[in-house]
């Protein structure tokens, strides 16, 4: 078995193509019913640090690491505020001592950074203000899954350029997709994400934003949205919802798109605002595969993080 290069698992940025590569086949594999419920991490223990609500990210980490044979801790923000009872050093100090690996959901990108830096054992970001890693990983293996290759299939994204949308840029350039991130002024894909996701890009690929909903929307192969006021913008919610009107996944967008175009979402959905029902419920929705594959994708990334892969 090929060693993981990586130590941890902190962004989409920090990949190359062929770590998504492994961690795509290691998920295949993870996925068969012969292997689901084969023990690879027997005795290891994962630590969950939440400052941000979850159901999928929870869940899924935690049944993974029981189906893999380990056990998961969860702390949740109230017990848990990231560098305010203790410093971020202490607790990675403290927390290597007791699991094998730990998954992180915070504000603030760089606790994730620092984490990682000053812990012996492999982090993991569970979604930042920047990047959701897991997310882009488990939403482009879902591609594949039913596009059968990523190589030139064109990704719209519509919504926030922030975490999800960052992510997912890194992701469709080591994988070869055109990405189009699709927002109103003021919340595009930032100058610096798009750099450095053009650098990355493998040969083939290409990244771009665009104001003009319509004409970004034509031939796409995944449309995928996401809410337009993520954890920690809640007070924007009314300013977002102006902004974001006009760019609503209905059935006018979907048919702008391929005939058998797919939909994406990360979930939660605020159904009704980002997509109607008539969207997320169509037949052309992957939402639920997407979310299932999450579990997947994190078997894999922590069996190849803690060499089991
Ligand atoms: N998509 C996702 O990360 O879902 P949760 O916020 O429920 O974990
Ligand atoms: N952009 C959203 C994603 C939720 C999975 C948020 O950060 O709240």
């Amino acid at each position: 078995m090929r060693r993981f290069r990586m130590k941890d698992l902190v962004s989409m940025e920090s990949l190359q193509p062929a770590d998504v590569l492994q961690i795509f086949e290691t998920t295949a594999r993870l996925k068969r019913p012969r292997s689901r419920h084969r023990p690879y991490l027997r005795g290891k223990i994962l630590g969950m640090i939440f400052e941000k609500a979850s159901l999928r990210t929870r869940v899924s980490f935690e049944a993974g690491m029981l189906e893999l044979g380990g056990h998961a801790i969860y702390l949740d923000q109230g017990n848990f505020k990231l560098g305010e009872r203790e410093s971020i050093y202490d607790v990675a100090k403290n927390m290597e001592r007791f699991v094998h690996i730990l998954m992180l959901r915070t504000f603030s990108h760089q606790a994730i950074l620092d984490m990682a830096k000053h812990a012996s054992i492999p982090v993991i970001n569970g979604l930042s203000d920047d990047e959701h890693p897991c997310q882009a990983l488990a939403d482009l293996f879902t591609i594949l899954e039913h596009r059968k290759t990523l190589m030139g299939q064109k990704l719209v994204f519509i919504g926030d350029g922030n975490n999800v949308a960052n992510s997912l840029a890194y992701a469709a350039a080591l994988t070869g997709m055109h990405f189009v991130c699709v927002s109103p002024e003021g919340y595009m894909l930032k100058d610096a994400v798009i750099e450095k996701a053009r650098k990355k890009a493998i040969s083939g690929a290409t990244i771009q934003r665009a104001v003009n909903l319509r004409e970004a929307v034509r031939g796409a192969d995944c449309l995928y949205t996401d809410v337009w006021a993520s954890m920690g913008q809640e007070k924007e919610r009314e300013a977002r919802a102006a902004a974001f009107k006009d760019y609503q996944l209905n059935d006018e967008i979907l048919a702008l798109a391929k005939p058998d175009v797919i939909v994406e979402h990360c979930l939660p959905a605020h159904r009704g605002e980002e997509i109607t029902d008539s969207v997320i419920d169509s037949a052309h929705s992957v939402v639920f595969d997407e979310a299932e594959n999450r579990m997947h994708v994190q078997k894999a990334i922590m069996a190849l993080l803690l060499g089991r892969g």
